[in-house]
């Protein structure tokens, strides 16, 4: 998969993508991610990036004509009408769509190219929607200045869901969301630390009942902290 990041802090990037599991998985071949300076596609000799909102109201909004002139550039169409089957330009913004694990699954799987406009100021060009945009992304019910905390976001929830990126190919399986339940705790030695013992059953080596335990342990949190995922979209239990 090629990964490419818009932004004006390309900067922002730098250790992130170096270290861990993105860094391994550069390495591997596994993805390729490209992070684009925004200004770098600003054709006036400010290389202005952002102007005032028509209309009047606080802050700046992101131009249209650097950002189009950088998805031309990264993908050769000017209209998401023309992008190749397998690309996909997404928006990072607290007006998207609330980030779930099962679009991270379904991005990882379907998209070859991922294209990530970083979203800053007060907004960016409605045009850029309308034209460029093919998702719209939000990582939570919060405000950010921008959106290059959630490219990140993004980039790490994909990437480590790519074959190979992962040491053992049942790690993301077994991760919180993955069954809709968050993830049951977990233990290392020593088997007492400061007089707190490590539960029993994991210690006995019998899987059935180690299983039986994981799940249970899932479910409480899952039922105290978010019942919300236990409950469907419309209500209904799961
Ligand atoms: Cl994607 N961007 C910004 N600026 N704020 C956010 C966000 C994105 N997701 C949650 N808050």
């Amino acid at each position: 998969m090629k990964i490419d990041v818009l932004t004006i802090f390309p900067e922002f990037f730098d250790a992130v993508f170096d270290h861990g599991i993105i860094r391994r998985a550069k390495l591997a071949g596994i993805v390729e991610i490209g992070v684009s300076d925004i200004r770098a596609f600003a054709a006036d000799k400010h290389k202005m990036v952002d102007d005032r909102p028509f209309g009047g109201g606080d802050g700046m909004v992101l131009k249209p004509e650097p950002i189009f002139a950088a998805i031309e550039h990264l993908t050769g169409a000017g209209d998401k009408a023309d992008y190749r089957d397998g690309t996909r330009v997404v928006l990072l913004t607290p007006q998207g769509k609330p980030l779930k694990q099962a679009d991270a699954g379904s991005l990882a799987e379907n998209v070859d190219h991922l294209i990530l406009i970083c979203g800053r100021y007060e907004g960016v060009d409605e045009r850029v929607n309308d034209v460029l945009v093919t998702d719209e992304i939000s990582i939570g019910d919060y405000v950010l200045s921008g959106g290059e905390p959630a490219a990140i976001v993004l980039t790490d929830a994909i990437v480590r869901l790519l074959p190979g990126a992962l040491g053992s190919e049942t790690s993301a399986e077994n991760d919180s969301f993955s069954d809709g339940l968050l993830d049951c705790p977990h233990y290392t030695r020593p088997a007492e630390f400061r007089g707190m013992k490590v539960p029993e059953v994991l210690l006995n080596g019998n899987h059935a009942e180690i299983e039986k335990w994981r799940r249970q342990k899932a479910l409480e949190k899952t039922k105290a902290i978010r019942m919300d995922l236990l409950i469907g979209e419309n209500g209904e239990s799961e």
